[in-house]
């Protein structure tokens, strides 16, 4: 890759930085691609956000922002203007910069989760569905899952208060589909724990597989490890299992095609 006077800037803003992997990933496709165009790291504070926005507003060649921990939030307080999965879980993980400088974020969370259900041949419209937590992740994917119109949605959440503000935010944008917060998945057809319950060996189950219908499709969206507790006493138990690895895939290619990269 040649950097020249020509070429157009993207970042990932994160603090800490180091561990980010938006340039390794997407900088080689753009130089496959022939698109004179780099990704670079940019570690900031979030105290720091608002002055590195005016800078960017003002750098004509930026082109756009990848965003992550701990950045969502506040990021989406300082844009111009937000798509709808951005407004509704009030995070962006992705800004396009306009070229007046206007700044409009997006939220492919969601989006990408169900992205990559559909791949893995799961529909999720019409599917009475069940969904364990209350935070970033799982408001993004309820949204997303409304969206795509399951039949119903049950919210379960170690504090429930959050499960009943995120089901009032839900019937506020989707009157027609049912929301409950319940700890019974009943007869729910897809299941997911968007909870950080799996990450460590030792965490326990987020819900018993044993309480699922033998229908049941049981997704994770934890990535590391690979397969969780849940995802294999689902699978000991002949249901269908959709791993959290395919969230991320999908959603990289959302947050390229959004910020302009044709790759
Ligand atoms: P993220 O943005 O990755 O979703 P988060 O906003 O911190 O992270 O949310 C973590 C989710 O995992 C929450 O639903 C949290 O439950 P609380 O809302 O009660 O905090 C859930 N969670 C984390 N640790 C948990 C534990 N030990 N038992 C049950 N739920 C847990």
């Amino acid at each position: 890759m040649t950097i020249s006077g020509k070429t157009r800037l993207y970042g990932i803003i994160a603090d800490p930085i180091s561990h980010v992997r938006a340039p390794t990933l997407f900088n080689p496709k753009l130089a496959a691609a022939g698109i004179d165009a780099v990704v670079v790291p940019l570690h900031v504070a979030p105290a720091d956000l608002p002055a590195l926005f005016a800078g960017l507003r003002a750098l004509r060649n930026f082109d756009g922002l990848f965003v992550t921990v701990p950045h969502k939030t506040a990021a989406a307080a300082l844009c111009d203007a937000l798509d709808d999965e951005a407004r509704m879980t009030r995070a962006v993980n992705a800004i396009r910069r306009g070229a007046d400088g206007a700044m409009r974020g997006a939220m492919f969370d969601g989006a990408g989760f169900v992205a990559g259900l559909r791949a893995d041949g799961i529909e999720p419209s019409g599917l009475p569905a069940h969904l364990v937590g209350a935070g970033g992740a799982a408001v993004a994917i309820a949204f997303a899952l409304t969206r795509a119109g399951v039949a119903r949605l049950g919210l379960s959440n170690r504090s429930r208060a959050k499960a009943e503000e995120l089901a009032a935010r839900l019937w506020a944008s989707f009157p027609g589909i049912p929301v409950e917060v319940t700890d019974d998945p009943g007869d729910a057809r897809l299941i997911v724990n968007a909870t950080s319950l799996g990450l460590r060996a030792d965490d326990p189950m987020p819900l018993d597989p044993a309480r699922l219908v033998p229908s049941a499709v049981v997704a994770d969206i934890i990535m590391d490890p690979a397969e969780t507790r849940l995802l294999r006493a689902a699978a000991a138990r002949g249901l269908k299992i959709h791993h959290g690895r395919h969230m991320l895939d999908h959603q990289a290619r959302l947050l390229a095609e959004f910020l302009g990269m044709a790759i």
